[in-house]
């Protein structure tokens, strides 16, 4: 005899030491951190930021200490809940802010303590969690020691990472730290060139790993200025002309299908000697480059990017043979561009929606190829 059905009933479950261990882990570049970190200071409104990274010794062993300032608004008790936690995101519903999803701050989960000092008119919060990874390798949730009291202190929070990244601190050299800076972090953005001037101003000072002092770094990708006209670099460089070669093409526009979606680009035509002049991480013959250092063909092209942040590459839009796309610094922002949950691709943006931006991309460069 059939028996008749029973409803049973499932709710969905997280398990939040392992989510937490997940999301942490998906950054996988261990400087991520610093773009998550001058996301969320610029998100706060900031236009100061500090960032250092110290080595400490301690009882013989080296411990890395990251410290990240800024001098935005701070958080009061609810924010720094936010902080603590996964997929709790202050900055949801504000087109202007660069969060989004509520996993930044969890990057700083791979370490071994995070102290938050903020200040929020006029209460300051002091927030530890001790031995994050640990505990959540452990399965046990770290709880967060918060004290409160009142200040006359300007607004602002400083994070202090310890033992970030099982200490390994290879990547945050000085030279390699302001490259990262000024290709994929917001105090790198391109937006100066699209009239976007609200933080103009921003200063930002660093400290790698393998520096006493600081440097003030200032807001903006550097792109350089136009050559000489074709002819009178012929007349100087000879067959040598194209290499000093440099225009800058600034382009916005909408999509042909999706006439709300607004882009704006910048295509530059650089030669080799350009990017030199600018550029101390390329790698070349005849000079001593630093420390991850990288060639032409791996960082230049076309960039898609997010809040004016390079996000992936995408040259295969513009290269028909080989490596064409090296004579390009190209970076095209599109504000629909939806990114995955570790902000390193933008193939989670519906398909037609790419495709217009495809060929978007495709008319800038066939209009200057013309040319
Ligand atoms: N420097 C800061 N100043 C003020 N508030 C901050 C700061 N850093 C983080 N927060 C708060 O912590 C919350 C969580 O930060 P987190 O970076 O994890 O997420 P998000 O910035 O909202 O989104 P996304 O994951 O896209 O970065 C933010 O929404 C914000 O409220
Ligand atoms: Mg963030």
């Amino acid at each position: 005899m059939i028996k008749t059905p029973t409803k049973l009933k499932i709710s969905p479950k997280v398990d939040p030491t392992q989510e937490f261990i997940e999301i942490a882990y998906d950054f996988s570049n261990p400087l991520d951190l610093v773009r998550e970190g001058i996301s969320n200071a610029f998100d706060a409104g900031a236009d100061e930021i500090e960032i250092s990274f110290t080595v400490e010794k301690d009882c013989g062993e080296s411990i890395l200490k990251t410290i990240i300032k800024d001098n935005g608004h701070g958080m009061d008790l609810d924010g720094l809940q936010s902080f603590f936690d996964l997929g709790n995101s202050t900055r949801r519903e504000d087109d202007e802010a660069i969060g989004e999803k509520g996993h930044g701050t969890k990057v700083y989960l791979n370490s071994s303590n995070i102290q938050v000092v903020t200040i929020h008119d006029g209460k300051k919060f002091t927030a530890i969690m001790d031995a994050p990874l640990r505990k959540l390798h452990n399965h046990e949730t770290p709880d967060v020691e918060v004290t409160e009291e009142g200040t006359t202190e300007r607004n602002g929070t400083t994070i202090i990472i310890t033992g970030y990244n099982n200490n390994r601190r290879d990547k945050f050299t000085h030279s390699q730290l302001k490259d990262y800076i000024l290709w994929f972090t917001k105090m790198g953005s391109c937006e100066l060139l699209f009239k976007e001037n609200k933080h103009e101003n921003a200063i930002l000072t660093l400290k790698g790993v393998d520096k006493k002092e600081a440097e003030r770094i200032h807001f903006g990708h550097i792109f350089p200025n136009d050559s000489k006209k074709v002819e009178f670099l012929f007349e100087e460089f000879l067959a040598e002309a194209p290499k000093h070669y440099c225009k800058r093409i600034v382009k916005s526009g909408n999509l042909d299908n999706y006439p709300e979606i607004h882009y704006d680009a910048i295509f530059v035509v650089e030669g080799v000697k350009v990017k030199y002049g600018y550029n101390p991480m390329i790698r070349h013959s005849g000079y001593s480059a630093p420390s991850g250092a990288y060639t032409i063909q791996e960082r230049y092209g076309l960039w898609v990017c997010k809040d004016f942040i390079p996000i992936q590459r995408k040259n295969e839009w513009i290269t028909q043979k080989g490596s064409e796309y090296t004579r390009f610094h190209a970076f095209f922002n599109c504000q629909d561009f939806r990114l995955t949950a570790n902000r390193s691709s933008v193939d989670n943006t519906p398909s037609e929606i790419m495709e217009d931006i495809r060929k978007a991309v495709v008319n800038i460069y066939e209009e200057i190829i013309q040319g």
